[in-house]
């Protein structure tokens, strides 16, 4: 048995495989619709979401299985002090496989630990969110072609952005990947990211603060919410919440074929107006997030 708890339980050449999978879905979506007849999928979520656990349950729901769950930690027996050994013990009786979010880095990893069924990280604390990984590795790869050779800008917080820490652990494994960390001093990147993944694997980096100047050399621009829940001072929060603004000014700086991927929600931090732009693709990535996870769910169960 298998669990998805980072991007690096994966080998490259697995999420290969996956992405293979997940396109064949999107081209042949009837092949695939009573691939988990009989099964089900937990959704654990401990905390808000819209786009991970429905697209999860469209996912089950789109292989003929079925999706049992909580969106609410308040409404589950983790509000009475259940611990989450013991609750995964109790989903195990019940689901196939599950998929759970939680404010605490490495609730996903405990719970594995604890459960016979397939346990999938859908995004702890600020940690990790591997799923959002392959939504966004399947975006690239079906809109660039490639997932070398690439110049990705990654913008705004990046210090508590759990998308970012998983897409870089990602993407480091491929060949001529340079990364444009965009961020207030504020938001960088935590230090364990640039010594134990960035600079473990030799890869090329710069931190910078301005979006203006780093925006015309881009092939992939990442921009990200600043993380609310994860401030301890709302002052803070107030203060750097609007740091970046992608508007159309910017956008006219950029290359004519740069991709703007956003895991969402967004806030500010890209004006509608750019919505418009043939280059703005975070709402084919939602799309792409479904396939994927069908992908996953598939992959997982036959393991
Ligand atoms: N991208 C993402 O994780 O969105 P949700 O918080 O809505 O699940």
């Amino acid at each position: 048995m298998r669990h998805l708890l980072s991007p690096l339980d994966f080998s490259v050449e697995e999420i290969n495989d996956l992405l293979d999978l997940a396109v064949d879905i999107e081209h042949n979506p009837d092949k695939y619709k009573d691939a988990c007849k009989g099964k089900k999928i937990a959704t654990l979520f401990y905390e808000p979401s819209t786009r991970t656990r429905l697209s999860f349950e469209t996912a089950m729901l789109n292989l003929g299985g079925n999706v049992i769950g909580f969106s609410d930690a308040n409404s589950s027996s983790a509000s009475k002090g259940e611990s989450v050994a013991d609750t995964i013990r109790l989903i195990s009786c019940y689901a196939d496989i599950c998929a759970m979010r939680h404010p605490k880095e490495g609730a996903p990893l405990v719970a594995s630990l604890h459960s016979t069924i397939p346990v999938i990280n859908a995004g702890d604390g600020g940690h990790q969110h591997p799923t959002q990984t392959l939504a966004d590795l399947m975006t690239i790869r079906s809109l660039k072609g490639r997932l070398d050779h690439l110049t990705i800008g990654l913008c705004g917080d990046l210090k508590f952005g759990r998308t970012v820490h998983s897409l870089i652990n990602a993407l480091v494994r491929y060949e001529g990947i340079k990364f444009v960390l965009i961020s207030p001093p504020e938001l960088r990147i935590p230090g364990y990211m640039k010594e134990e993944v960035l600079d473990a694997n030799h890869v090329e980096y710069e931190e910078v603060s301005s979006l203006d100047e780093a925006i015309g050399k881009l092939d992939i621009l990442y921009m990200t919410r600043v993380q609310k829940e994860r401030f301890f001072n709302e002052e803070d929060y107030i203060r750097l919440k609007d740091c970046y603004i992608l508007d159309m000014t910017k956008m006219n700086m950029a290359k004519p074929d740069m991709l703007v991927l956003h895991p969402l929600p967004r806030v500010n931090e890209i004006a509608v107006e750019v919505d418009n732009d043939p280059r703005a693709v975070y709402f084919k990535q939602v799309q792409y997030a479904v396939y994927v996870r069908m992908a996953l769910i598939l992959t997982l169960l036959n393991s």
